[in-house]
């Protein structure tokens, strides 16, 4: 599938400008088609030993297509329910106590400081806020975890560099970032990545990743267990996890969510995932180039696929631009709307945008 072709595959961008891929992408005819399908033959043949047998096959399935998005093997991929399911999980699992410090930025998402909250409440932890580009440099001998967005959600900042070179574990929430960005965990420094099934590779919601270094695995306990992570569960309570990050898996995932996940991620495996990311980021140049030409503010931002820009009402304006078409998000407490630009969009849905903003 050539990336121009992408467009044509989504239901949505027929009749409104769909820029909301950072809250929820859109879905792929073929991936509705696809969970229609497990569904119908979930109906006629009822949910015996095959059914249970097809679930994990599309577990893993999804397991290494997630895999190829994130530049990692397989085998250090476990399947969640989203991306604050894996950040969750990797907190807790680090069993904190009082004393030891989390630093985070003061930009992070509800999905993230969700889960730095329990352990400041639950562990005692407690939880550094800085700037994003400090993160690295409040490193200190307390530190446990550098948890931060590898592509921040307000405005489409990417951490800072400066994260390969800590010398305690880091966690990356990469809900906007697998799909959008280029995303290598090595080449991140990171030792849990986890991300979104439902935002930038356009599946259902209910999915997503998280992947975990063998060595950071090692070191991460597991208290959530059950027959999807344990590798002999008809061992009863002597049951062991899974040796590699399948331990790390949500403990039920349905066939049909499943099956829409993987028709969606394949299809933009298919146009290749350097296309994906080029031909959104440089759509979203683009549009922050002439949002800002139009006299629009454009929020600091990094080569991403969003583009934050000013708005005296951002609430009004966003369901005044819902009514002509476009679909874009507000920022709470900031004055801003967000456009998510991915590689299905093309330029008639800037256009559109930008000739339907309030004057
Ligand atoms: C940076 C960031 N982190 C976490 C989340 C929560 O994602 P999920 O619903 O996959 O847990 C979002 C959702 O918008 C986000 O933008």
């Amino acid at each position: 599938m050539d990336v121009l072709g992408l467009r044509a595959e989504f239901p949505v961008l027929r009749t409104r400008a769909y820029l909301n891929a950072g809250t929820d992408g859109p879905l792929p005819d073929g991936a509705v088609q696809a969970a229609a399908g497990e569904l119908e033959r979930e109906a006629a043949d009822g949910r015996t030993f095959a059914h249970f047998e097809r679930r994990k096959e599309l577990n893993g399935q999804l397991r290494v297509a997630y895999a190829g998005a994130l530049g990692a093997d397989p085998d250090d991929v476990a399947l969640t329910t989203c991306t604050s399911d894996g950040m969750a999980q990797t907190i807790a699992g680090l069993a904190l106590s009082e004393g030891d410090e989390i630093v985070t930025s003061d930009e992070e998402h509800p999905g993230l400081l969700g889960a730095l909250g329990a352990a400041r409440e639950l562990r005692g932890a407690s939880i550094r806020e800085v700037p994003m580009p400090d993160v690295a440099a409040a490193v200190g001998p307390r530190t446990r975890l550098v948890a931060c967005s590898h592509v921040g959600w307000m405005s489409g900042l990417l951490a800072p560099s400066e994260l390969t070179q800590v010398d305690v574990p880091v966690l990356l929430d990469g809900a906007q970032g697998v799909g959008a960005v280029p995303v290598d965990v090595r080449a991140l420094g990171c030792d849990a990545y986890a991300g979104a099934g439902q935002k930038w590779l356009c599946g259902p919601d209910g999915l997503g990743m998280l992947y975990v270094s063998p060595e950071l695995s090692e070191r991460l306990e597991v208290s959530r267990r059950g027959y999807a992570n344990l590798q002999d569960p008809n061992s009863g309570i002597d049951a062991r996890l899974h040796e590699d990050a399948r331990r790390f898996d949500t403990l039920s995932l349905s066939a049909e969510a499943v099956a829409c996940a993987l028709s969606a991620v394949e299809l933009l495996e298919s146009a290749g995932w350097q296309a994906v990311h080029e031909r959104a980021r440089s759509l979203a140049a683009g549009l922050a180039g002439q949002l800002a030409e139009r006299g629009r503010e454009v929020a600091p931002r990094d080569d991403t696929t969003l583009v934050s820009f000013a708005s005296d009402d951002a609430e009004a304006e966003r369901e005044l631009l819902a009514e002509r078409g476009c679909v874009v998000r507000n920022i709470p407490g900031r004055p801003w709307l967000r456009a998510s630009v991915g590689a299905w969009n093309d330029e008639s849905d800037l256009d559109r945008l930008l000739s339907s903003l309030a004057t």
